[in-house]
Formats: C-alpha cells, sequence, structure tokens
C-alpha cells in the first residue's frame, strides 16, 4: 500500500510530496525531493523504531550538508581534482569539497525535484540530468523504484545516457539501529563480508587496496563498530574513523554483504546488493538537529553500495563508465527482522 502526502514547498516554490510504503513489517516514508528515505519503521523488543536518521521538515533537507537518506549522483563519493578523462577529452567537474568533486558536485541528484509514478505498490522515481549538469557528460536519465517484499525495502537504480559518461548512484541513508536519535551506533554489532579495503591518502581518496586480515577493518567475524575506532591506526586516523570503501565478491549477484546488530532493540539489518564495493561510514562528521534530537558525531551509519571511490581515474577497479545507450542497473535491498543475534542462514544469496 502507499500512501500520498504533501510534505513541503522548496525555496523554489516546488511541491514536495511524502510516499509511505507500508505493509504488515515495516513502514517507510520516501521524498520525491532526493529521492529521501525520511523515516524506516520496524519492530524492535520494545516497539516500533524509526531506525533512519531524517528531518521534519524540508527546510531542514534543503539547508543542511549530510545527505540524510538521499539518491546521491551522477556519481557517488570523491573524485580526485573533480577530473576525469572521457576517450581522450578532459572535464574539469563541479568542485563541492574543497578541490573534490563529492556526491555528484555542487547540486547533485540528492538536491533535486524527482518525478513520480505509482505502479501497484512500488513508487518509481525520475529524474532527468542534462548534458554538461556539473560538467558531466551526456543526458541521462535515472530511475529509483521502491519497493517492500515482506521485511525488506528494495532499491532498484536504471540509468542510461546519449553519450559515454560515469553512473554511480547510491543511497545514502544513516542507520541507527537504536532507533534515530538514541545515541551513537559504537555498540552496534557489524558483520561486513569483505577480505578487501581501498586504503585512503590524506585527501580521502583511494590509493591501494590493502587486505582487512589483522586490522581495525576486520569486520568479517562481526563485532562492535566501537570496538577498534579510536584506535591508533593510521587509516583510521585519515578517516576520523570508518569511511572507507570495502570491496564485496558479489559478482553481479544480489547477495549479502553486511549484517548490523543493535542488542538494545534486537533489531537486525541484512544488507544485500550486487554493485562491487560499499562505502562503510560511521557517521564520524554528522552535527545537525535531526526528528528526535540532535545528531552528534556517530549516531548513525552508512552502507553506501557503490563503484569504488575515485573509480574515474582507477581503470584497475571496476568501471563505473557506461556507453552511449548502454543502462546501468543495481538492486540493494535492507531486510530488518528481530534477532538475538547474526543469522547463520542469512548468509545466503536472495532474489527477489
Ligand atoms: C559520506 C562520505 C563522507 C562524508 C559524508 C557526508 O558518503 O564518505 O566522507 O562526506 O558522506 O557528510
Amino acid at each position: 500500500m502507499i500512501e500520498t502526502r504533501k510534505f513541503g514547498v522548496t525555496k523554489n516554490g516546488a511541491e514536495v510530496l511524502c510516499f509511505t510504503l507500508k505493509n504488515e513489517k515495516i513502514a517507510v516514508e520516501i521524498l520525491n525531493y532526493g529521492g529521501v528515505i525520511r523515516a524506516l519503521y520496524t519492530p524492535g523488543k520494545q516497539g516500533l523504531c524509526d531506525v533512519v536518521l531524517g528531518y521534519d521538515t524540508l527546510a531542514e533537507y534543503e539547508e543542511n550538508d549530510g545527505y540524510l537518506g538521499a539518491v546521491i549522483g551522477r556519481v557517488a563519493n570523491r573524485i580526485r581534482d573533480g577530473k576525469m578523462t572521457v576517450d581522450g577529452k578532459e572535464y574539469q567537474l563541479a568542485q563541492n569539497d574543497r578541490t573534490r568533486t563529492l556526491h555528484g558536485g555542487k547540486e547533485g541528484f540528492d538536491r533535486k525535484i524527482w518525478s513520480y509514478a505509482l505502479e501497484d505498490d512500488t513508487l518509481i522515481l525520475r529524474y532527468f540530468s542534462p548534458h554538461m549538469e556539473e560538467n558531466f557528460p551526456g543526458n541521462l536519465m535515472a530511475e529509483a523504484r521502491y519497493s517492500l517484499n515482506d521485511n525488506a525495502l528494495v532499491l532498484e537504480y536504471t540509468a542510461c545516457a546519449d553519450a559515454k559518461t560515469p553512473i554511480n548512484l547510491t543511497n545514502h541513508s544513516y542507520f541507527n539501529l537504536g532507533g534515530e536519535g538514541s545515541g551513537t551506533v559504537l555498540n552496534h554489532r557489524l558483520r561486513l563480508l569483505s577480505d578487501r579495503y581501498t586504503a585512503i591518502d590524506g585527501d580521502m581518496l583511494p590509493v591501494s587496496l590493502e587486505p582487512v586480515e589483522g586490522t581495525p577493518f576486520d569486520f568479517r567475524q562481526g563485532k562492535r563498530i566501537g570496538e577498534d575506532i579510536d584506535a591508533d591506526f593510521p587509516q583510521l586516523r585519515l578517516g576520523h574513523g570508518y569511511d572507507h570503501n570495502y570491496c564485496l565478491d558479489s559478482q553481479d549477484k544480489v547477495s549479502l554483504f553486511a549484517s548490523v546488530y543493535c542488542p538494545e532493540t534486537g533489531i537486525l539489518l541484512d544488507a544485500y546488493t550486487d554493485l562491487p564495493g560499499v562505502q562503510f561510514y560511521s557517521g564520524n562528521f554528522l552535527d545537525q538537529n535531526g526528528k528526535r534530537s540532535h545528531y552528534g558525531k556517530r549516531s548513525g551509519f552508512c552502507l553506501e553500495t557503490q563503484f569504488y571511490p575515485d573509480s574515474v581515474n582507477h581503470p584497475e577497479f571496476p568501471s563505473p563508465f557506461f556507453n552511449d545507450g548502454e543502462v546501468y542497473e543495481s538492486t540493494t535491498i535492507y531486510r530488518f527482522s528481530v534477532s538475538s543475534g547474526f543469522a547463520e542462514d542469512s548468509r545466503k544469496e536472495i532474489k527477489d
């Protein structure tokens, strides 16, 4: 079931709607401003919890950065010096993060009004990004589909352009499985099924692939997010905590890559994707007022499924470039349940 209500009016006078997707297990609120996931209600041991960070008003979405719950595009994550070369031609993209391009540039997909359509129980948002928007070549049409499948939120993206261009879409939800505004996520347990991550330099750009083995980056067996976050380890200092891309082995199949468990509420999140990477970001820069309370540092974590950061400049990474007419497609699923820990059977691949 999908309910539609007015959410607000932008500074430029555009009306924004809020769509609530609901079934007997979970309810999710989505805005056609930035494709934002504004709220996600799922049962915990003591009742329903809203497990994503967000704001009560549209003005706060327009004023704040932090990308709470938004779709990121055309290219998620950082691009060195905002430069890329496509078929021998250099492009100077919009630089919005000192010299870098971050999350699509000065006005990324997270700040756009998307058109919408409802198809049965699926919400479809569409955004047309014109040639040279933020200096990316090619007219591009992007589509984000939101649906519920039992206790899971299914996010499906497609995009296609009329010239070769990079496409790297993600959703930037911050989760707090103790309920948004309930404090930090340091006591959540994370299991991240990844052997390698992209180590960064002082500009938070990838320089090498490193094994997680024997480092604070090893979450393969599951441990508290806060367990090693303040360890004296150079990569943690450079990221101000965890803010790194982990390499995934999904091989284009929608596969489980992470589980996160909150002992206080018993809420377990299992996350699946067919993409080759995920940015695990421990909310190190959070500092804003949100729905229930102030969101401080580490009061939410993100699992942003993606092509690797700066992959436009790293031919050795999986390529984010799509040719004229070639279709970008990806699926990411966040599944919620109440549990007493990680469910062993959640390791198996799921198909929606
Ligand atoms: C994350 C990124 C962080 C920070 C954040 C927005 O995706 O990894 O470094 O820029 O977005 O505040």
